[in-house]
């Protein structure tokens, strides 16, 4: 886990700059902790970066100790799994969703920013047919 600062992001104010991004291989992931306190899982998927919370709702691993499977997080703990893309969970027992963060990538850094609720709600909202 990385304690970062922010050093005023050239890109938007709101953003934190965080660690390299070479330091996250495709396919592999890791847990920041922003100025704030909350942690963050940043998740390289095949070259994309993904921003979500970092601590499993269910009895808080760190998620980061997990696995990633395609688009979606494994918890090492018990198995939960949460989409990158909604931050959804798929356990059979009571856990949460989970936060959902941008990432800007600029001058070989990671920048990170909790994603607005009204972004989140528009996913959520999304009724378009789904291809099968
Ligand atoms: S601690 Fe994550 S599934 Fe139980």
């Amino acid at each position: 886990m990385f304690i970062v600062e922010n050093r005023g992001s050239p890109i938007v104010d709101a953003y934190e700059k965080t660690i390299r991004a070479s330091e996250i291989a495709p396919g592999t992931m890791k847990t920041v902790k922003l100025i704030n306190g909350e942690k963050v899982l940043l998740v390289n998927t095949e070259g994309k970066f993904h921003g979500m919370g970092a601590i499993c709702g269910h009895f808080e691993w760190d998620l980061s100790d997990g696995r990633v499977q395609g688009k979606k997080v494994v918890c090492a703990g018990h198995g939960a799994i949460w989409d990158l893309e909604t931050g959804k969970a798929q356990f059979d027992e009571p856990t949460t969703d989970e936060p959902l963060y941008d990432i800007a990538e600029e001058d070989g850094f990671l920048w990170v920013r909790k994603r607005a609720a009204e972004a989140v709600a528009s996913q959520k909202a999304d009724t378009r047919p789904q291809a099968v």
